[in-house]
């Protein structure tokens, strides 16, 4: 198999830019394009959302209604050509009673109650298109929305003659997110009762997708090596410690790529100025352009922007930030927010907002537009992530020359070195542990690092010089899948 060229299905529940509530999207909307250039053949299966095929400029039925059982009812779900992206294919999965709602996951009342029926469907549904659209030589499964494709894959599909030898990779992007159900959810998706048991699908009396995913599937990765380790142990492993470490020999930590053709100072369309390592002066007018989407054009020159692009969620570590808020207000800096998801944090920000009026200012909402504009004209990016299996936004943050202050955890953990003034070596500034004091120091000392204005360029330009290309993360998920794909030969 070593060298040859695969297909591979991907299964997920986002994919920019059809989809998009975080990093997931981004990844799944850029690694099969990579895996094409090196001579593979990929096919993705989304959820038909409400608003997708806007994306499209032709859609087509390719299959008008495949039957797929929910207890005693069927659906039928037909499944929309969306046409090749850069050599990839994309199919949508259309059940509107399912899928065609405001959000992908849920709305302002919260999670869909039947989010369980929807993403269950949905996995069956994709081993069914498969096998009229083109069996892969390896499915490649995402977080707890796809995990039960290996399930059925391995229990109710077990006889198929055409599905029954092919493997399947998931890769865990973030294990807090498990999609835990009631028992009942077994009989109801028409998986057999000698699952639930808790070497297997069960937990604590619970449903568990990704458990299921992570029993079930042949090799198992996430997002970065340090994430691989730290998912092995109760802080970070959300109950699923022991089932990781069970899986330890097929767990594979494998750091994610970023999309330089979106993210690049040097060509993005979003900002207002380009700018390289070798010519930077660009940065300065993507700060203007920044502070006056801000309505603070008055900040000066001399003083630092600090930006977060970020969902607001407990992961994310925002609760340090509001620890401390009073004194980061006091330091000469701005703080630029923008964010949006659990609604305490939003109403956090804004109170802040409101407290420190041009110190720190937040806008509520989801603007990609913004993201990049935050990306270009802040001076350090902030990201006191509680636990973070990659995170991208400090990966674009070296590329546009805005270090970032994160905690040393996973993906953070792995792109950012402390910045040493001494030798000039370094990306960012990290701290480690709960404690927002520590924070605080990291914030400081890149406050006061940015005061020299020569040193600070070198710390820039090391971050601009980092290439975290999908290039390499794309052969090691190569050399995965030929080595499920021999295992099950
Ligand atoms: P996570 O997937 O945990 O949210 P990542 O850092 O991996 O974290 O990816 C977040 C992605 O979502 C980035 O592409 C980032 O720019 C984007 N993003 C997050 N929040 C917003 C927002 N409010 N507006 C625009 N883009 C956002
Ligand atoms: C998850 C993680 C994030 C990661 C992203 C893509 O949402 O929270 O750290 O970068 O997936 O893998």
């Amino acid at each position: 198999m070593k060298g040859t060229s695969m297909h591979i299905v991907f299964a997920a529940s986002e994919c920019a830019p059809f989809a998009k509530t975080g990093g997931l999207a981004d990844v799944v909307g850029a690694l099969p394009a990579e895996l094409t250039r090196l001579g593979h053949r990929v096919t993705v299966y989304l959820p038909r959302y409400r608003g997708v095929l806007e994306h499209v400029e032709e859609p087509k039925v390719v299959l008008p209604s495949l039957t797929i059982p929910f207890e005693s009812y069927n659906h039928f779900v037909s499944v929309i050509d969306g046409g090749q992206r850069a050599g990839v294919q994309i199919y949508f999965l259309d059940c509107p009673e399912l899928f065609d709602r405001e959000g992908l996951y849920g709305a302002a009342a919260g999670d869909y109650p039947d989010n369980a029926k929807r993403f269950g469907l949905f996995a069956r549904a994709v081993l069914e298109a498969s096998k009229q659209l083109g069996v892969p030589d390896v499915f490649h499964v995402h977080d707890w929305q796809a995990a039960l494709l290996p399930v059925y894959l391995r229990t109710t599909y077990y006889f198929d003659p055409v599905l029954r030898k092919i493997p399947c990779v998931l890769t865990v992007h973030n294990a807090g997110y498990q999609g835990w159900y009631p028992p009942i959810t077994t009989e109801q998706l028409l998986l057999p009762w000698d699952i639930f048991t808790m070497d297997r699908l069960e937990h604590f009396d619970t449903f568990n997708f990704l458990k299921g995913g992570v029993v079930y599937s042949d090799a198992i990765t996430t997002v970065s090596r340090k994430y691989a380790e730290e998912i092995q142990t109760p802080e970070f492993g959300f109950g699923l410690e022991t089932i990781f470490q069970r899986r330890a020999a097929d767990l594979h930590g494998i750091l994610n790529g970023v999309d330089y053709a979106e993210w690049n100072p040097a060509t993005d369309p979003h900002i207002a100025a380009h700018y390289t390592p070798q010519r930077l002066q660009g940065k300065s007018g993507c700060r203007r352009d920044l502070l006056h989407a801000y309505a603070l054009d008055n900040v000066p020159e001399t003083t630092p922007i600090v930006g977060i692009v970020s969902r607001f969620a407990t992961q994310k570590g925002f609760d340090l930030i509001a620890e401390i808020a009073s004194k980061i207000a006091l330091e000469e800096m701005v703080l630029l927010v923008l964010g949006s998801g659990e609604a305490h944090y939003e109403t956090l920000f804004l109170k802040l907002t409101e407290k420190f009026p041009g110190r720190i200012s937040t806008r509520v909402q989801y603007d990609n537009v913004l993201a990049h504009k935050i990306e270009a004209g802040s001076d350090i990016f902030l990201m006191p992530s509680r636990y973070e299996p990659c995170g991208l936004n400090q990966i674009y943050s070296l590329k546009y020359g805005t270090p970032p202050v994160v905690r040393a955890t996973g993906g953070l953990d792995d792109t950012v070195e402390e910045w040493n003034p001494e030798t000039r070596a370094g990306t960012g500034f990290k701290f480690s542990g709960n404690n927002p004091l520590d924070l605080l120091a990291a914030l400081r000392r890149a406050l006061a690092a940015f005061q020299d204005k020569k040193s600070w360029r070198a710390l820039m330009k090391n971050g601009m010089a980092q290439n975290y290309s999908w290039v390499e993360p794309a052969k090691e998920y190569v050399a995965v899948y030929e080595e499920v794909t021999q295992r099950r030969a």
